[in-house]
């Protein structure tokens, strides 16, 4: 008898088959776009999201849990980023919403400016950009270092009196290296520029491991001029995709970016971030990852990741003709190739045969591996594959191979 095509089990097996070309980043086979600390954890995850899915946190007063769970974890991570008496925070649906907050919320502090900019180096990541698109701000990039650090005297020299912000990664995403954010931060001061770091992928990371956990490389609120911080939970919080966070220095800076309006004919509506509807899912889930870990089980994670990062890194630079970029500060490789016979794309090409997934970016051209906890049980086997799939690139003549953006456009 044919399966009944309405039938739950039908449905979920249909769903099971479609995912059958998607890459197993289960098994740590993606070194980009997931998060694993262990399957057991992403279980919790998952059961905690699928309790709350369909709670609504555009209204808290109707779900006060939700209420009680946001605060819960704004206050984790405000404590973990040193904010002052005083911070205000708010759930994103994760890093860009964060960002265009951020640029949303100096812009409308900046009223007075006809025609307003933003002054971040070239490394910040893509958002920014639309965040300048949507809010119709000046992206005014300045070129990094040698180093792929922010070029701050060089930042300094692109404000004006219309620059409503300054923008420092910690790490950025490109090359993985932190930028010069105390040094930012004077000059931010100096200027009285608001000054937001970008911690999206590093905030979980960073505080747990040396030298960024010390107070003398801080990046968070010790550093005098840093008025707001974007943390992804869905990355490194190893909570389900929908969850980020923001936090403010202070209340008055975070103000400016809620929303407010009684112009329609449904009474108030009031609105802190992009979002209206918004799945309690995501909350639930960073809830759950936040309790499960804590900050001893984040430390572990960290320690446990940074570690694998490094040994990749090492293996990686002995594979020629490949090199890595730039020692990573945190848990990003970015690594290239010297020899034109071997090109990054269609080396990703090689590898996602094998099954495999690392982004490929540019410029330069190079490839970039987002290295999670669960990767230190799969990196040997990574390594080999790479090794087979260079000489694989060498000898088959592969040619440039196939570009994937870091985004997709359907
Ligand atoms: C440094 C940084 N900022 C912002 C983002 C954007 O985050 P999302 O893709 O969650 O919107 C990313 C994503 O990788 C990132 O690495």
């Amino acid at each position: 008898m044919a399966p009944d095509p309405f039938a739950p089990e039908t449905i979920i097996s249909d769903l099971q088959n479609l995912r059958g070309d998607d890459v197993d980043w289960r098994s740590g086979r993606a070194f980009s776009l997931t998060y694993l600390a262990s399957p057991e954890a992403q279980e919790l995850s998952e059961r905690a999201y699928a309790m709350f899915a369909g709670e609504n946190a555009l209204n808290v007063a109707a779900f006060p849990s939700l209420r009680r769970m946001q605060g819960d974890v704004l206050a984790f991570v405000a404590d973990l980023f040193h904010a002052p008496v005083g911070w205000a925070g708010f759930l994103t649906s994760g890093g860009t919403e964060s960002l265009l907050m951020a640029s949303y919320a100096a812009r409308r502090r900046r009223g007075d400016v006809a025609r307003p900019n933003i002054v971040l180096p070239t490394s910040a990541h893509a958002a920014f950009e639309k965040a300048c698109a949507y809010f119709g701000i000046e992206s005014r990039r300045v070129p990094v270092r040698d180093d792929w650090r922010a070029d701050v005297a060089a930042m300094a020299a692109a404000i004006d009196n219309d620059t409503i912000l300054l923008v420092g990664s910690a790490p950025q995403y490109p090359q993985g290296v932190v930028d010069p954010i105390a040094e930012l931060g004077v000059v931010a001061s100096s200027h009285d520029i608001p000054l937001h770091v970008d911690s999206c992928i590093g905030g979980m990371v960073l505080p747990f491991i040396e030298p960024f956990a010390s107070h003398e490389s801080r990046f968070d609120f010790l550093v005098d001029g840093v008025t707001s911080i974007s943390v992804d939970l869905h990355k490194y919080g190893y909570a389900a995709k929908g969850s980020g966070v923001i936090i403010y220095r202070s209340r008055e800076l975070r103000d400016h970016q809620t929303f407010v309006t009684d112009n329609w004919l449904g009474g108030l509506y009031g609105s802190s971030g992009v979002l209206g509807t918004k799945s309690g899912g995501p909350i639930a889930s960073a809830w759950a990852m936040m309790r499960h870990f804590g900050r001893e089980g984040y430390a572990d994670l960290a320690r446990r990741t940074r570690a694998t990062t490094l040994l990749l890194a090492d293996a990686i630079s002995s594979i020629d003709p490949l090199f890595v970029m730039t020692k990573p500060d945190s848990t990003l490789i970015c690594f290239g190739s010297h020899d034109d016979s071997v090109h990054t794309n269609a080396l990703a090409d090689a590898l996602r045969a094998r099954g495999w997934w690392v982004d490929r970016q540019g410029p330069p051209p190079t490839l970039h591996m987002t290295v999670s906890a669960h990767h230190e049980h799969v990196a040997d086997r990574f390594i080999e594959d790479l090794q087979s799939c260079v000489a694989g690139v060498r000898s088959d003549a592969a040619g440039p191979g196939s570009t994937v953006g870091y985004g997709t456009v359907e």
